[in-house]
């Protein structure tokens, strides 16, 4: 049993100490959020975001791929599962201990340790980011969306979730930066869905789709 869950109900957590918490509870991770978070064995937010992008964005061989705060690498599991097989796989995350995990799935291609909302990685680079988890209270802020979209090739995809009261609270700093890129035509949304997210603590998520503009 880990204190894992009641650590991640406070926000603005020191990002110091949020990174020294994924490596030290690296291991036991995936075990909590299937069976203490959702409940059904499942890693929901991923069984969901990884859903909708497999709906959204259309598959190529060796399209490169960019999951944005791996993590244990749960996604690239999923996306394996839905067809994304011969693609290059980036695993990005500031934990090395949740990397390491991620690293013995042997589906990435690429580990880079880094921290948003400022990745280091080169403008247009990706086909498509998917990243879940990320965006959830004292992790990666809403303005790491603009980085998103820079780091996509033009048409390219990026797919995401938030808990669906983070995105409807406070300064509702998602709808914000979502709705700036949208009006500056950076972006457009190819789809919004409501769904499931920690069924055990009655919280559910939004999932976005959205492709990066081609101009
Ligand atoms: C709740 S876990 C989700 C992991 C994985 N995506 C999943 O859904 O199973 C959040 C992940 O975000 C990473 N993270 C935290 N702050 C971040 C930041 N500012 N930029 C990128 N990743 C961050 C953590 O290291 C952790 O691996």
């Amino acid at each position: 049993m880990t204190n894992w869950g009641n650590k991640f109900k406070t926000k603005n957590i020191d990002p110091e100490n949020l990174i020294d918490h994924y490596n030290q509870y690296a291991e036991e991770f995936d075990e909590h959020v299937k069976n203490e978070l959702c409940g059904n064995g499942e890693n929901l937010p991923v069984v969901v975001t990884a859903k909708l992008f497999a709906e959204t964005v259309p598959y190529q061989e060796l399209m490169k791929i960019l999951d944005m705060g791996a993590g244990t690498g749960e996604q690239g599991e999923q996306l394996a599962k839905l067809g994304y097989k011969n693609v290059e796989l980036t695993a990005f995350d500031p934990s090395e201990g949740m990397l390491n995990i991620a690293k013995k799935r042997n589906i990435y291609s690429e580990f880079i340790q880094g921290y948003l909302p400022v990745s280091g990685l080169s403008s247009d680079c990706f086909d498509a980011i998917i990243c879940v988890g990320t965006f959830i209270p004292g992790h990666a802020p809403a303005e790491s969306l603009r980085e998103l979209v820079r780091i996509t090739k033009k048409g390219g995809y990026i797919v995401y979730s938030v808990r669906k009261h983070f995105y409807e609270e406070g300064d509702r700093r998602f709808q914000v930066v979502e709705e700036e890129l949208t009006q500056a035509k950076k972006w457009k949304m190819i789809a919004k869905r409501e769904d499931e997210y920690l069924p055990l603590d009655k919280i559910k998520g939004y999932y976005f789709s959205f492709q990066v503009s081609t101009d």
